[in-house]
């Protein structure tokens, strides 16, 4: 039974953890070739349902960073799920097989508590259906972090910084992640998106209007529209217009604020091509990020335990 030491929701640990985690990118960040682990013969197991370039790939470069071998599975093509095993057994399986950890990108249809109570290793959510993205949540705050952080260790330096999530707040595993990570850390979220974006009985401020959330924020992130829920075109040529982010729309941003997206980008939908050239924009920042929270959250949880 592993619930207790995996890592599927922002919810499980509190705000120390998150101060000490965030520590240990900042030690990374600083001596890259310090301290590194090597665990030789270990290995991790990198289980993805779902397509993924930057999670797949910034968590097996953390993997490797700690010294672990990256056992991999990608997809369906070329394991026996296209023979129709199940999500389920192909877990079992790959857990039966020994690694010191699971880390699963899954839809709603499989429940990743159900099966840390099956196997014996932790499972970390690397992006799962609906519920959460809790390390993508961890890369944006890290991210913000380094612009607001007074000094090295500070956690206290989100209070009272506002973000804004701009989009597809229905199906974001990435908002909803936010939502708890920012009672925890103390920042303040806001939604902005057409109606049918935004769930009923939202917790969060709504903005109807693009403008007036980018002034109200310090940092504005745009989600992916999922093209495999929205069919029509027409809405997503005015979604451009009214909720992208774009030189007329950004003009609302402070100097000073942030732009963010977790990826992938629909160009000409959510971010108009120049964005990648505004100052404020930290889009690889946030890649680069993922790389150290995920090699900071193997060394706290695997490493060190
Ligand atoms: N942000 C994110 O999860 O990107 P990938 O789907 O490419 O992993």
């Amino acid at each position: 039974m592993s619930l207790d030491n995996s890592f599927l929701n922002v919810s499980q640990f509190n705000l120390d953890f998150y101060s000490d985690l965030f520590s240990i990118t900042d030690h990374l960040r600083q001596h890259p070739f310090q301290n590194l682990k090597n665990h030789q013969g270990l290995f991790g197991a990198l289980v993805f349902f779902e397509a993924s370039t930057r999670t797949r790939m910034s968590f097996e470069a953390a993997l490797v960073q700690e010294g672990f071998y990256p056992l991999k599975l990608d997809s369906k093509m070329g394991s026996s799920l296209e023979k129709g095993e199940t999500f389920e057994d192909t877990l079992l399986n790959i857990a039966a097989m020994g690694p010191q950890f699971i880390v699963v990108r899954c839809g709603d249809d499989l429940d990743l508590e159900l099966i840390a109570e099956k196997i014996s290793m932790p499972i970390l959510n690397a992006g799962w259906g609906r519920v959460g993205h809790p390390t993508q949540a961890l890369l944006d705050v890290l991210t913000m972090r380094n612009h607001w952080k007074k000094n090295s260790d500070s956690i206290s330096c989100f209070k009272g910084k506002k973000l804004l999530i701009v989009g597809d707040i229905t199906h974001s595993r990435v908002a909803s992640s936010h939502f708890t990570l920012a009672k925890i850390l103390g920042y303040e979220v806001a939604v902005c998106g057409p109606d049918h974006f935004i769930p009923e009985n939202i917790s969060v401020p709504v903005f109807k209007n693009l403008e007036e959330g980018l002034s109200w924020c310090d940092a504005a992130m745009a989600l992916r529209v999922q093209h495999e829920r929205h069919q029509n075109l027409y809405e997503m040529n005015s979604y451009h217009e009214l909720f992208g982010f774009h030189e007329e729309s950004l003009k609302a941003l402070k100097s000073e604020g942030l732009i963010l997206h977790p990826g992938p980008i629909n160009h000409g939908i959510e971010f108009s091509p120049k964005i990648f050239k505004d100052s404020r924009c930290c889009v690889f920042e946030q890649v680069q990020s993922g790389v150290l929270v995920r090699q900071a959250l193997i060394r706290k949880l695997i490493s060190n335990k």
